[in-house]
């Protein structure tokens, strides 16, 4: 890796990863991001990029004829950034096994759930509803299986008799702005990547369930 890492980051709405990720960049830190692209105009994200002196790019989903061709015009925009990563912060779109491809080993998502554990929507909620002791959030390289590419850490909290969906996704929230900047820095600094077998952490393979944090 390089000394400093370009990262473009995706999101569509209020972008409070991103300020984490923001929040994280003092002096000793490879991280620059040089973009945030968002799919809605309206994204708080990209007021957040203006704030902090980053070019917001917008790039709405509407007007294309489908998903290949969205993905398409949005990888042309991404790599006019010449990003070593792509960071996708609450970017509400699937993405095409051919964007994947094309990002492979340089795509991180964050997931509010323990993955393998419920994958797509209404993590907090189906949590509740299974009655887990734990939950709490994932960081994992992007690849083909929707939410399940190769875990990078987790943050773990105990679940409250008292907990709603909304107090247990503000609690899970907390965490992802703890390890998603910490994922981002370890690549940048090139001690994560993605092997042939999962992702590797100073060389070695890392558990299946990543790097495990208990706040
Ligand atoms: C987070 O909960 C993240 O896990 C999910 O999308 C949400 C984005 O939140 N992928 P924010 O826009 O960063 O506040």
């Amino acid at each position: 890796m390089p000394s400093t890492c370009n990262v473009v980051v995706l999101l569509s709405g209020t972008g409070s990863n991103l300020q984490a990720l923001l929040d994280s960049l003092q002096a000793d830190n490879p991280v620059r991001i040089v973009a945030v692209i968002s799919n809605r105009a309206d994204a708080l994200g990209l007021q957040r990029a203006r704030d902090a002196g980053i070019e917001a790019r917008v790039l709405e989903h509407q007007g294309f004829a489908g998903r290949e061709a969205f993905d398409a015009a949005l990888t042309d925009l991404i790599d006019q950034y010449h990003p070593h990563l792509v960071v996708l912060a609450g970017f509400m779109r699937i993405l095409s096994p051919s964007f994947v491809r094309h990002y492979h080993g340089r795509l991180l998502n964050i997931h509010p759930s323990l993955l393998p554990r419920y994958k797509g929507l209404h993590t907090h909620r189906r949590a509740l509803e299974a009655g887990d002791a734990e939950h709490g959030c994932s960081v994992h390289f992007v690849t083909e299986e929707l939410d399940g590419g190769p875990l990078v850490v987790q943050a773990v909290i105990p679940v409250q008799s008292s907990d709603t969906p909304d107090t247990l996704a503000h609690r899970v929230h907390a965490q992802e702005h703890q390890i998603y900047p910490l994922a981002v820095r370890w690549f940048a600094e090139g001690r994560v990547c993605l092997g042939d077998h999962g992702a590797l952490l100073d060389g070695q393979p890392l558990p299946a369930c990543g790097h495990l944090i208990r706040p």
